[in-house]
C-alpha cells in the first residue's frame, strides 16, 4: 500500500513543553551522537499529542533529533502505526480484521464503521468527530472480534454494542474498555469449567481497572499525565575515565566521524554508516581473486 503524506496540512508544529520535556529525555536513552535512534518514540509522540503525523510534525522531530528530513519521512511512510492523514478528533477506531476476529465477525464491525463513521477506511466522519481503519492482529485473539479504540481495547464486540459504544463516544463518554460481553478476562465465554473456586473478588481486571482510574482512553496526551521516567537525569556523570596505570583519559570518542575519503553530508554519512567494501564477496569471474582490493580503493 502506498503510503503519502496528506495533501492538506497544518503550517506549523510544536511539542507542548511537557511533551518536549519528554522527548529530549528520550534522546538521553542513546550513546551520545546517536540521538536519532529515538525517531520512532518521538514520532509517536507527536502521534499521541495530535491524533495524526503531519509533514510540519515529522520534520520538526528531524529537527530535534538533527537528522535529514527524509530519513524522518522514510520511518513516518514506512510504519502503518503512524497516520499520516487526519484521524477523528474523538477516535481512529482500530478494527482487528485478522483471522480469529474475522470468523468471529470483524466483517459486521467494519460494516457499523462504513455506516456510521465514513464508506472508506482513514475518512473521517461527515462531524470530523471519528475515522476506522482495520488492522492486524492486536493480540487479544481470545476475546475476538475486538477494536483499538484510543488507547485501550474493546473486545467481545457484536455490531450492537459497536454501534453503542461510538454513540456513546460521540456524546462526549468514556465508555469502559475491556469485553464488552461480561467476560473478566479471557476464560470460556460460556463461563469457567475448571478453578471455579479460584475466582478473584474484583470485579474487573487489573488492564480495565487501570484504564477506568487513568480515564484516559480517548485522551490526546499532553505530557502531563505520568512522570517522566528516565531517572539517570540529573545523576551526576563521570567527566573521563582515567586508566589507573597510565592516567590516560580512555574516555571514548563517541562522536560520528566522516569515513575515509567520504565527507559527512546533510545526510549524514558517517565511518559507521559506510559501504561495506567487496573484502567479503566471493570471487567470481569478474571480480578475480587480486583484483578486489583495486576495486575497493576507488569505491566500488
Ligand atoms: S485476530 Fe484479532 S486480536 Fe488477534
Amino acid at each position: 500500500m502506498l503510503r503519502r503524506l496528506h495533501p492538506v496540512q497544518p503550517d506549523s508544529f510544536n511539542f507542548t513543553p511537557a511533551n518536549l520535556e519528554w522527548a529530549r529525555a528520550q534522546m538521553t536513552k542513546y550513546p551520545e551522537g546517536r540521538q536519532q535512534s529515538a525517531i520512532i518514540p518521538v514520532l509517536w509522540r507527536a502521534q499521541e499529542q495530535e491524533g495524526w503525523l503531519s509533514r510540519p510534525a515529522i520534520e520538526y522531530c528531524a529537527e530535534l533529533l538533527g537528522m535529514p528530513y527524509i530519513r524522518a519521512l522514510e520511518v513516518a511512510t514506512f510504519y502503518f502505526m503512524f497516520q499520516l492523514q487526519p484521524v477523528g478528533t474523538i477516535a481512529n477506531i482500530q478494527i482487528c480484521g485478522t483471522t480469529t476476529c474475522m470468523i468471529c465477525g470483524a466483517e459486521a464491525l467494519i460494516e457499523v464503521c462504513k455506516r456510521k463513521i465514513a464508506p472508506t477506511p482513514h475518512t473521517l466522519s461527515a462531524d470530523g468527530k471519528f475515522s476506522w481503519e482495520e488492522v492486524e492482529c492486536l493480540g487479544a485473539c481470545a476475546n475476538a472480534p475486538m477494536a483499538q479504540i484510543g488507547k485501550d481495547y474493546y473486545e467481545d464486540l457484536t455490531p450492537e454494542s459497536l454501534e453503542a459504544l461510538i454513540d456513546r463516544m460521540s456524546a462526549g463518554e468514556v465508555p469502559r474498555p475491556g469485553s464488552q460481553s461480561g467476560r473478566f478476562a479471557s476464560e470460556p465465554a460460556a463461563g469457567l469449567t475448571s478453578l471455579a473456586a479460584a475466582k478473584g473478588e474484583s470485579e474487573m481486571n487489573a488492564s480495565v481497572q487501570l484504564a477506568i482510574e487513568r480515564g484516559e482512553t480517548l485522551k490526546r496526551i499532553d505530557g502531563t499525565e505520568v512522570p517522566i521516567l528516565t531517572k539517570w537525569r540529573g545523576l551526576p556523570q563521570p567527566e573521563a575515565a582515567i586508566d589507573d596505570r597510565s592516567g590516560q583519559d580512555m574516555t571514548p570518542d563517541t562522536d560520528p566521524r566522516p569515513s575515509a575519503g567520504t565527507p559527512a553530508d546533510k545526510t549524514g554519512v558517517t565511518e559507521q554508516e559506510a559501504h561495506a567494501s567487496s573484502a567479503a564477496r566471493p570471487v567470481s569471474a569478474r571480480e578475480p581473486a587480486g583484483a578486489r582490493t583495486d576495486e575497493t580503493s576507488d569505491g566500488n
